[in-house]
């Protein structure tokens, strides 16, 4: 089956007083329609920008986007920004990081997610309208969504709010849905209860959805593949059974030993990874993760030098960027193991 999305060495970067910042810097990934693409990686490492370039919402003044980005098998990328906003909220939608971002105060919300409606149904009256709106708040655990149609988004919980946007996103039933750490701000019942309708609304409908999270947990819960990223850069990729059991990349291992109740061993200590990610204007050379990286000195100085080139790792579709041979990375996962107890 031809992936619904496919972006192909995509780059963004935004020109600032201080410097050039290289958001994304050659990221390539696909998603299937039914199927969810998991995009971790710790603050900063470009996920957010690039969502945001996939729906053509950077400004063409301030960023530069280059690559190839093709949806249901049109290219977007050097679109005008009416033909892009055609194709957001029929064939593409996104929940954003933050709901407030997304609602506007002085509306009441339910006018807000029939404005989204009538952008790709202006025939629609207002009684179709307004069926379909509180149809769609219900669908999202609303409850007394009648009542709620008419309320402000101040009127509403951080948890409803969030529900208010994905209604938003989904009342024109998008064919990929991109929703940028949907959960993270709620609680876990909550979270669970999002998680389950986007789960359902999938399996309904045959989204592909791109899912950004911090959460390696609900990654390995709902996702099919999963997609790390380091400043601005894919470092391992793969499915989720290959990427969350089999990691193969010091990074990911990093990423994993910091969340040890995925491993079933809740009293386990946290190991975050040492240090922070780096300033994407003045990104370190060779392999941008060296300097936190316990392994680097096992490369004979290469990684200080040399950028590693994403290449296949093993088994199919799973790649990664790193100079350890594959049996030096076996040594050196059985070392990380015994250090921390990550994985399996
Ligand atoms: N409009 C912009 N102008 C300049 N730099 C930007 C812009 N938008 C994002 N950046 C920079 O791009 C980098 C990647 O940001 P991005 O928002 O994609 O991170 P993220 O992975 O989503 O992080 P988080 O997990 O905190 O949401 C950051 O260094 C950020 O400061
Ligand atoms: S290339 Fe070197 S520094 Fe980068 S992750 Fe691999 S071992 Fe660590
Ligand atoms: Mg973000």
């Amino acid at each position: 089956m031809d992936p619904y999305l496919r972006v192909d060495d995509l780059r963004v970067s935004f020109s600032t007083t201080d410097g050039v910042v290289r958001a994304v810097d050659g990221v390539s990934f696909s998603v299937e329609r039914g199927r969810t693409l998991g995009v971790v990686g710790e603050s900063g490492s470009g996920k957010s920008v690039t969502s945001l370039a996939v729906l053509g919402l950077h400004d063409p003044r301030r960023a530069t986007v280059t690559g190839e980005i093709t949806l249901g098998g049109r290219q977007l990328v050097g679109r005008t920004e009416a033909e892009l906003r055609r194709l957001r909220g029929q064939d593409m939608a996104m929940i954003f990081q933050d709901p407030l971002s997304a609602l506007h105060p002085y509306y009441p919300v339910g006018r807000q997610v029939a404005e989204a409606y009538r952008v790709h149904h202006p025939r629609a009256g207002r009684a179709e309208t307004r069926r379909r709106v509180v149809e769609m708040l219900d669908r999202v655990g609303i409850p007394q969504p009648e009542r709620r149609y008419d309320q402000y988004p101040h009127e509403f919980s951080g948890g409803m709010r969030q529900r208010a946007m994905i209604a938003m996103a989904l009342v024109n039933d998008p064919d990929l849905l991109i929703a940028d750490e949907p959960t993270t701000a709620l609680d876990v019942t909550v979270q669970a209860q999002i998680l389950d309708l986007l789960a359902d609304l999938q399996a309904e409908f045959g989204t592909a959805i791109v899912l950004i999270t911090h959460d390696l947990g609900v990654v390995s819960q709902v996702a099919d593949e999963v997609l790390v990223m380091y400043a601005g850069r894919a470092v391992e990729q793969g499915s989720v059974e290959r990427v969350l059991r089999r990691p193969q990349h010091p990074y990911t291992w990093g990423l994993l030993s910091s969340v040890p109740s995925l491993h079933g061993d809740a009293d386990a200590d946290l190991n975050p990874i040492p240090g922070n990610p780096p300033s994407l204007i003045d990104v370190p050379a060779g392999c941008a993760f060296h300097p936190r990286c316990r392994y680097v000195g096992h490369t004979g100085g290469r990684c200080r030098t040399e950028l590693p080139e994403l290449r296949p790792a093993g088994t199919a579709g799973h790649r990664l960027a790193c100079h350890l041979s594959g049996e030096e990375r076996s040594r050196c996962y059985a070392e990380d193991v015994a250090r921390v107890g990550v994985a399996q």
